[in-house]
């Protein structure tokens, strides 16, 4: 989490509307951040418990070093609001994340954006439900915008921001460039169903559910295997540099094998296709899904080899996490 106070920045200021799992922890990153933030939850009653959750966060945070302990009196600078229109008086951002029903999200959105000052950013953590359709609930919708955060939220530094059809383009690049100032990485991505992460994590977990109902692994060896496996390249490389990297015409051969055992959800994209037809097949070729001179290939795949040895050297430093065991 960051923690170097940001001074006269955009935005100074913030309300949190809903201080559950994900706004108490937005909440916590905000405050870290030296922004003056304004938490509200369905009843003022939980808000205030909401408040001292924060604060007793930061707390365990600083005592387990893994924040200074000026984050304590920044979380416990966080006011409480009555209700979402005292929340959001006056603040440059209002962060929703009311839980994912469309029925509270347009009564939120409606009070706030009809209490909000007009030249208030209003973002939602919706993880499912349409931009359009929320963007529909905010009067002047071109200072709406999706605002996607992981679970846990103070910690995780990707972040989707997801515009609606009338969302400014200038509400876009404040809100991209608010996020790094605070440390996170944010992509901007198309409102489809899932949005791209959820659409890709769900993807993989349908798979490794599959393994399991299929007999092939029990729920920990799958854990492993994707842990240990391909997932150990994931903090460095996404998708397409990986798939670079180990050769396009490779993966078009295996998802052929894949297609035939599992069928049409394996067949191969008809854009991976028309790349090893071109003979961009990665790497190798000097491109693939992107393009490499001799040079930079070289140099991307010591950094590549420097970075796995530093995470090997991590993990092996690391007492294992008890993730849990499966029963009999
Ligand atoms: N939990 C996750 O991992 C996760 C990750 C990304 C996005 N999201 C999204 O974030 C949003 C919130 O999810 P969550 O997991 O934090 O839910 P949550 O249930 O933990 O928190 C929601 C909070 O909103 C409060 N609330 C209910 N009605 C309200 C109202 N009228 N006004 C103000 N507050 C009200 C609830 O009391 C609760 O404290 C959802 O849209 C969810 O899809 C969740």
């Amino acid at each position: 989490m960051r923690t170097e106070a940001r001074r006269g920045e955009w935005p100074g200021t913030a309300a949190i509307l809903g201080a559950g799992t994900m706004g108490l922890g937005v909440a916590e990153c905000f405050a870290a951040a030296g922004m003056a933030v304004r938490l509200t939850d369905a009843t003022p009653e939980l808000a205030r418990e909401a408040r001292e959750k924060l604060v007793a966060r930061a707390r365990g945070h600083a005592e387990a070093g893994l924040l200074p302990e000026e984050a304590v009196g920044r979380a416990e600078g966080v006011e409480v609001a009555e209700g979402v229109v005292e929340a959001v008086a006056g603040v440059d951002l209002v962060f929703e994340a009311v839980p994912e029903s469309i029925g509270l999200k347009e009564e939120v959105l409606g009070v706030c954006s009809a209490g909000a000052s007009p030249g208030a950013v209003i973002v939602s953590n919706t993880s499912s439900l349409p931009m359009d359709d929320l963007a529909r609930f905010v009067e002047g919708p071109g200072r709406f915008c999706g605002m996607h955060w992981f679970n846990p939220p103070e910690w995780t530094p990707g972040v989707e921001v997801i515009p609606a059809g009338a969302t400014d383009t200038r509400t876009v690049e404040r809100l991209v460039g608010f996020l790094r100032s605070i440390g996170k990485r944010p992509a901007v991505v198309g409102s489809g169903p899932g949005f791209v992460a959820n659409r890709i994590q769900n993807a993989l977990f349908l798979e490794a559910v599959r393994c399991v109902e299929d007999g092939l692994a029990s729920p920990e060896e799958v854990d492993e295997v994707v842990r240990s496996c391909f997932g150990f390249r994931l903090p460095f490389f996404g998708p397409f540099a990986i798939a670079d990297m180990a050769g396009l015409d490779v993966y078009a051969s295996v998802l052929g094998v894949l297609e035939d055992g599992l069928g049409e959800r394996f067949r191969p994209p008809r854009m991976l296709l028309d790349l090893v037809e071109e003979g961009r097949t990665g790497t190798k070729a000097g491109a693939g899904f992107l393009n490499y001179t001799d040079e930079e290939r070289e140099r991307l795949l010591l950094e590549r080899d420097r970075r796995y040895a530093a995470l090997l050297e991590l993990l092996d430093r690391l007492p294992p996490v008890g993730a849990g065991r499966e029963e009999g």
